[in-house]
């Protein structure tokens, strides 16, 4: 089972629209997908046509209770669903009081991994204790990015920690979000390939009303606005995304943050 993570420091970026729409691409493909939404506002849950569960936010992650009595079928084939709970507002405290809390997702996915082939957290915005054990349960962050300075500070600052204090086998895969070229702002940051250590996927997710309707549709785009430009570029960044994971560590775009960031000319 390959685990992968929406994330971003920054709120409002695009990661539930990252995770809901490759989860439903990854699954069309056939691949059994699990989405694990983590944040309270259940976004991710609404878009899949699902209330919220009511409280419950403790039991399963002190390890209590099966996660497997939790999850649920969507109305796609292969994609299934772990609804968020508002009780997540709590998260990072009831974290802390377990034991190992870093270890503490790694752990409670291990019974998941002959069930799925990817599973996708759609995790709350923020740095905690949350995001650091989701960074020790994932092999990748999906990192999308808005061209703007503040984006792209947030996204050094997520890179220099992890540096510092992230599993090393942790890959970084950021990628511009709600992109409008347009506006020269998004035209010279997307052309300044910024970002300290990591360097941005090629594919590039545009700034379209259609992931707005998402809200309304209560769907992936790729069921409603399939051909628009923004399903394309969902299709492209997960073909992009597996070919990541696949690649050596010598070709890999994304992570290699060691590697990147050592003094030039050493
Ligand atoms: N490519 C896009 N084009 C236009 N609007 C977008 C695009 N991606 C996301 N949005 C819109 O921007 C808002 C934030 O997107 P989304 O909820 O996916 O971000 P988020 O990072 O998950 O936010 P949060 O930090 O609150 O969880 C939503 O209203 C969404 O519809
Ligand atoms: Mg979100």
């Amino acid at each position: 089972m390959r685990v992968l993570a929406a994330y971003n420091i920054k709120g409002g970026t695009g990661k539930t629209a990252t995770a809901v729409n490759l989860a439903y691409l990854s699954a069309y493909y056939g691949a059994r997908t699990l989405v694990w939404d983590l944040d309270p506002q259940g976004a991710a849950t609404f878009y899949f046509r699902m209330p919220e569960r009511r409280g419950g936010g403790k039991r399963h992650i002190r390890g209590k209770q099966d996660l497997d009595s939790l999850i649920r079928g969507t109305d796609f084939e292969m994609l299934d669903l772990l609804r968020a709970s508002f009780a997540y507002r709590n998260l990072d405290q009831t974290l802390a009081e377990t034991r190992k809390p870093l270890e503490r997702f790694a752990k409670l996915i291990r019974p998941l991994t002959k069930d799925y082939d990817y599973l996708i957290f759609d995790c709350p915005p923020g740095i905690n204790l949350v995001s650091e054990s989701i960074f020790f349960a994932s092999e990748a962050l999906l990192v999308p990015t808005i061209p703007t300075t503040l984006s792209v500070r947030c996204l050094d600052l997520l890179t220099e920690h992890l540096e510092r204090n992230g599993p090393q086998s942790l890959r970084v895969l950021p990628f511009f979000s709600m992109v409008d070229l347009r506006k020269s702002l998004h035209k010279t940051i997307c052309n300044a390939a910024p970002g300290k250590g990591v360097r941005f996927l090629k594919t590039r997710i545009p700034y379209a009303s259609v992931v707005e309707q998402m809200g309304v549709r209560r769907a992936p785009v790729s069921v409603f606005a399939a051909r628009s430009a923004v399903d394309y570029a969902y299709r492209a960044l997960w073909d992009e995304i597996q070919i990541e994971l696949d690649a050596p560590a010598a070709t890999r775009a994304g992570q290699d943050l060691q590697r990147q960031t050592q003094a030039p000319g050493s």
